[in-house]
């Protein structure tokens, strides 16, 4: 097989490095912004040098971000190059179109490593998912995120020194705000929601919170709640084409699964009808593990293994008002709900909230954060 790189960041020299001891797959050209001498005559900055060569087969786009990568991605399906992506912004806002062009085009589209990084995750959600009985997704899928809250509450550590830790060992997106903001970790849901359930959501309908106000007061409060604090996400299947869906820091008991990952791993889970409970877990962020898995969507290809994206796919609505909780929320503007203060913040109450249905609780949220910006706020597992 003959493919062309598209971006040779941290996941695509993790890819071509791997592919230096693979025999039956060359690295013909590779999409670069700025010159790379190294690469020699294998670098063009011109995609038009990759989409007209017909001897390559397969394009991997691991230059990240919506755009151009949603319109160079597009021209190669529809040109008839199977594509293998780790790009779950663009999938995860762009499904249809994309399935569309790859239909148009007869050609295949690779997602396994857009979701937990290295760990086989999609792939054998897709093949649980045949029954038709897939109940809910959830668990860890960012890794910046829970390296950031880990090593916080382990070592005492500052937000903003443990953020620079995960950009320097290649974790972090581009813009961290991604990251810290749970945007990364909405559209992997997303992705995860088409293949697991069938379901093709809009991310903006996902109710979704972030870590970027968190404060080590926080953390030291969770500790003394005998809690351990996890950026989680879940989806539900509904009645007809509805879906309980969001993204949330969540406030864990000690003795959960979810406490005991650490660093930049993932937890990720599904419930089927037969099989139940069961759980992925890995490194699921970084260079070699995320390239790793990018090389078997290769793999995939050349064996024709199962397709994550292969069953047929609806349009769903999001209904958070069946997910039910307290909320932990430190703010220091009037709080407005039923709730139990426990502690204090730098100067803001922490408050434990009476149970709040998910969607009334972020509603909340967005107002309060008008008058209070560091507002922070997490579910409570009963
Ligand atoms: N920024 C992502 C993370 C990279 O931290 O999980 C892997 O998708």
């Amino acid at each position: 097989m003959k493919i062309a790189l598209l971006g040779i960041g941290t996941v695509g020299s993790g890819v071509r490095e791997q592919l230096s001891a693979c025999a039956d797959i060359e690295v013909r050209r590779v999409l670069v912004r700025r010159e790379i001498p190294e690469l020699g005559s294998l670098a063009t900055r011109a995609i038009d040098d990759i989409l007209g060569d017909a001897r390559i087969d397969a394009v991997v786009e691991v230059m990240g971000g919506e755009h151009p990568a949603l319109e160079y991605v597009l021209r190669a399906l529809r040109a008839g190059k199977d594509v293998v992506t780790a790009n779950k912004l663009m999938l995860s806002e762009h499904l249809e179109e994309l399935l569309e062009a790859a239909r148009a085009g007869g050609a295949r589209l690779k997602i396994d490593a857009s979701v937990g990084g290295g760990i086989p995750y999609l792939f054998n959600l897709a093949r649980a998912a045949r029954t038709g009985g897939m109940q809910s997704l959830f668990g860890i899928v960012n890794g910046t995120t829970n390296l950031i809250l880990d090593t916080m509450q382990v070592e005492g550590a500052d937000f903003a020194d443990v953020l620079a830790q995960a950009q320097r060992a290649g974790y972090a997106e581009a813009d961290p705000s991604a990251d810290i903001d749970g945007g990364d970790a909405r559209a992997k849901l997303c992705v995860a929601a088409a293949v697991g359930l069938g379901a093709i959501l809009r991310p903006a309908d996902v109710d979704v919170a972030g870590i970027r106000t968190i404060a080590l007061g926080d953390v030291r409060l969770f500790q003394q709640m005998r809690r351990v604090c996890r950026l989680l996400v879940r989806a539900d299947r509904l009645d007809g084409d509805h879906l309980a869906a969001c993204v949330e820091p969540t406030l864990v008991l000690p003795g959960d699964l979810e406490a005991a990952v650490h660093r930049n791993d993932n937890l990720i889970g599904y419930v089927e009808r037969s099989a139940g409970l069961q759980y992925f877990f890995g490194q699921g962020a970084g260079k070699s593990p995320t390239a790793f898995n990018v090389v078997m969507g290769l793999r995939d290809l050349i064996d024709g293994a199962i397709d994550p994206l292969g069953a047929p796919l609806r349009r769903a609505e999001v209904d958070n008002s069946h997910l039910v909780r307290r909320y932990y929320v430190r703010t220091s503007a009037p709080l407005g709900v039923q709730a139990e203060r426990i502690g204090e913040v730098g100067g803001a109450p922490a408050y434990l909230t009476e149970p709040l249905s998910a969607d009334g609780m972020h509603a909340h949220a967005r107002d309060l954060r008008k008058a209070d910006p560091q507002l922070f706020f997490a579910g409570v597992r009963a």
